[in-house]
């Protein structure tokens, strides 16, 4: 009845298991690069939005940049199978078949691809290939198809790495049997490893979680498939998943970055926006034949990482006429000078060194150092190779620049770094800060130097003032450094942005302290969670708070060695929280300490939990310090809730939220959408984060509705989101939240929330902007007239108090 997705998920073995050599044909020399629909348009795919993308590639130059393959992800089927037992095309979306599309795709000098699972179901619910191989390989190369992209949902495995590699050989075989040359891109999220087994099965394997449109995701995905470097090569291609560029989430500098490292880790480029669309910038990001040329170089080696400290990384990439391409890579929130040394890379010793940056195509020389002021988020890649005569070339000069925590009305200490790191001296260097209207930069150290040798520093310190009532936010500091250069003292100006971090007290009121955002946060185990423990290394990987039993649905997650600071600016009187170790990683001690500025109170060493009242009164800054004499303690601060502007100790605790079904008094009715596909409810003890009851959900494999109409329409005005609580089964949970506004059939729904940590807990948020209704249908929140769960697993979930909030 409505779209359903089910990821189930494994644990993967680490059993190694010997592959038989496979003869792949010489496919894919070079990572491929093509079309794929799914990250723009995910379900919504037609033979119409094939054709113009394959016009498209032809028209805007993309194909002549490399783009060949146009791919079909998942939904392009019917429900069920033909009386033959072949898939089938959905008519309504390809009206002359999949075959239609290939031949005119074909037509156009591209090639075609389509999406399969290796699974009895794709991830969206359409028949799968698991046990139909040879069947549908032959279908798919009947039809002329290029290139196969094979899912991993509803696989029906045990998750070892022996049945992964039993079920994606089984369609490599089938491929082969075939006789056509398909392109076999192996999609199982990097569960079982493939990188260790599947060389000369596929010629490319997915190595992480599916990518999304925002730059935390494009961070993680950069750090789990950079180390990977060993394991690619032609025709066996790490694939850190299809590109986002263009679609919205991220920065020009963020998806410069995203198109960069892909091409320093020799990623397949396969473009994920809606082209008809595509604006110039996006086009020129993906298009640009400088970084195609680096991702494409016929040597086929992923670029190594040479460095990686504190969020800046060095990657050096060979290419085969001998240049080699360096990135600097800044994931940080500030301007970073991010360096390496020539000799700590490929490159053979040379006097000098000459840089083409491949984005600006601007040419400068080193001496010995490759560096840049890099942006947050940025990256800055360099094609380098021996320079003979380093006398024409412009120096490299890189411009860095730090400043703390800049007060509204106050003001803060910016220092900047000017390094030449060229052959020879340059002249009349000169610096300055452009700060934005009304905000002044004034140095306190010399900002001028009549010559700077190579790798020598010009560092100045500026005193910044802000001016009152500069509301909270981040600002630009253009930092420009002006030169002159070689005999003929030649002009130049080096530039670099710093970001100014403005803090503001928090608003009055009382306020769960996990929704005011640090001004800094330093954790011992990956970051701070929000709202959960801190799990382990990577970002939304912890459970709910839990400390002897007592879960909290608010709080912070962090482990041995943390500090978060907020700016109070003297509005604050108190904080009131529990701390605790978390039950998911007993251990400790760990000791809590609350500081008001100076003043400290200390929860002492505790191995177990308790309360800490903190007076904050006058106070400018809130510390929160864990500190422990055993390392990665997992150490909550358990609904933690800050009194700012003097309002009384009972006003009501900020944002609000209403109950609206907690399972105290049973299962509340609470039913199951779609009887004939299975499930069941039933009120539960076992998890419950209000009272002393939640509901035990029994879910199908392929996953059910379960919920509730109601007779009388519930109002939710004033709410902005709908929230509940949900306990995972043994393998893991997938699912999205609906709400029926009107009658039975106008379900806004959202989500596909869904993630792998069996047995994990945590608190689902929906959005009411972000539901997606049926045309014609405007979600109305005084008029809800149902409220529904999608789960899958076919295992228990557990889940309790669905909320407004
Ligand atoms: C999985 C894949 C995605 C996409 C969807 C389609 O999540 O990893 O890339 O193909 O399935 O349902």
């Amino acid at each position: 009845m409505m779209l359903t997705r089910a990821l189930v998920a494994l644990v993967s073995s680490l059993i190694f298991v010997a592959v038989p050599a496979q003869a792949t044909p010489p496919q894919a020399s070079t990572p491929p690069m093509g079309f794929n629909n799914w990250n723009a348009f995910g379900c919504d795919v037609n033979a119409a939005l094939i054709k113009e993308t394959a016009d498209l590639f032809v028209s805007s130059g993309l194909k002549n940049a490399g783009y060949r393959y146009v791919n079909i992800d998942d939904c392009w089927s019917l429900r069920e199978r033909g009386a033959d037992g072949r898939l089938v095309p959905d008519p309504a979306k390809f009206p002359d078949g999949i075959k239609g599309v290939a031949d005119y795709v074909h037509g156009k000098g591209l090639k075609l691809g389509i999406y399969g699972d290796a699974g009895t179901k794709t991830c969206a619910g359409y028949p799968g290939s698991l046990g139909r191989e040879e069947l549908d390989a032959q279908t798919w190369a009947d039809w002329g198809v290029d290139y196969l992209k094979y899912d991993n949902c509803n696989n029906q495995s045990d998750g070892s790495q022996e049945d992964y590699v039993r079920r994606y050989t089984a369609m490599r075989q089938a491929i082969d049997r075939t006789g056509r040359a398909i392109v076999y891109s192996i999609c199982e999220w990097g569960t079982s490893q493939p990188w260790t087994w599947a060389k000369g099965v596929g010629q490319l394997w997915r190595t992480t979680g599916d990518i999304s449109d925002d730059w935390p995701s494009v961070r993680s995905i950069i750090r789990q498939n950079a180390p990977l470097a060993a394991y690619a090569g032609p025709g066996h291609w790490n694939d850190p998943d299809m590109l986002e560029v263009g679609n919205g989430g991220m920065t020009a500098t963020e998806y410069r970055t995203h198109m960069s490292m892909w091409a320093m880790m020799a990623a397949p480029l396969i473009i994920g926006t809606d082209l008809r669309a595509a604006s110039a910038e996006t086009l020129a990001i993906l298009s640009d034949r400088d970084v195609i040329a680096i991702d494409q170089d016929r040597l086929g080696v992923q670029g190594r990482v040479v460095s990686d400290q504190n969020g800046l990384m060095v990657l050096d990439k060979p290419l085969a006429d001998g240049d080699r391409a360096i990135a600097l890579y800044n994931s940080t929130d500030a301007l970073a000078t991010v360096s390496v040394a020539t000799r700590a890379t490929g490159l053979r010793g040379a006097g000098s060194y000459r840089l083409t940056d491949v984005w600006t195509g601007g040419a400068t020389q080193v001496r010995s150092t490759i560096s840049a002021g890099v942006p947050a988020h940025g990256t800055v890649v360099y094609r380098v190779r021996p320079l003979r005569d380093p006398a024409t070339v412009p120096p490299a000069v890189a411009v860095g620049g730090e400043l703390g925590t800049v007060v509204s009305g106050g003001g803060g200490e910016l220092a900047t770094a000017v390094t030449n790191r060229g052959v020879g001296t340059i002249r009349d260097l000169a610096v300055a800060a452009r700060v934005p209207e009304g905000w002044t930069a004034t140095p306190t150290t010399g900002h001028r130097r009549a010559r700077l040798a190579t790798d020598a520093t010009l560092e100045t310190t500026w005193t910044i003032a802000v001016p009152a009532g500069t509301p909270a936010g981040s600002y630009p500091i253009d930092v420009s450094a002006a030169y002159r250069w070689g005999p003929q003292g030649r002009s130049a100006t080096t530039a670099g942005q710093i970001v100014a971090v403005v803090v503001t007290a928090p608003e009055d009121g009382r306020r769960h302290l996990s929704t005011i955002a640090p001004v800094t946060s330093v954790n011992g185990t990956g970051p701070v969670e929000t709202d959960q423990s801190n799990g382990g290394p990577l970002e939304n990987d912890g459970s709910l708070i839990t400390i002897g039993g007592k879960v909290h649905t608010r709080g912070l997650g962090t482990t041995t060695g943390s500090e978060l600071r907020y700016y109070l600016g003297g509005r604050c009187s108190r904080l009131i929280t529990d701390v605790g170790v978390d039950d998911e990683a007993a251990g400790g001690p760990a000791t809590f300490t609350v500081y008001a500025d100076d003043t400290a109170t200390t929860s002492g060493p505790i191995t177990s939990g308790t309360t800490l009242t903190a007076d904050l009164t006058g106070a400018a800054w809130l510390r929160l310090v864990v500190a422990s004499t055993a390392a990665g303690v997992h150490a909550d601060w358990a609904t933690p809730v800050l009194t700012c502007g003097g309002v009384p100790d009972d006003s009501p605790v900020l944002p609000e939220s209403r109950t609206l079904f907690s399972f105290e008094s049973g299962t509340e009715d609470f039913t199951i959408a779609n009887p004939g596909d299975g499930g069941a409810v039933a009120q539960s003890p076992l998890f419950h984060t209000d009272g002393a009851n939640g509901l035990k959900v029994s879910t199908p494999v392929a996953g059910n509705w379960f919920g509730k109409a109601l007779a009388a329409p519930l109002d939710l005005t004033g709410a902005t989101a709908l929230k509940f609580d949900l306990k995972a089964g043994d393998v893991g949970t997938v699912g999205e939240i609906a709400v029926q506004v009107g009658d039975a059939s106008s379900w806004c729904q959202g989500g596909l929330w869904g993630w792998t940590n069996a047995g994990s807990s945590r608190t689902v948020t929906e959005r009411f902007d972000q539901l997606g209704c049926p045309a014609g249908v405007t979600l109305d929140p005084s008029r809800i007239r149902g409220v529904w769960v999608f789960l899958n697993t076919g295992g228990e979930v557990h889940i309790d108090d669905i909320r407004a909030e």
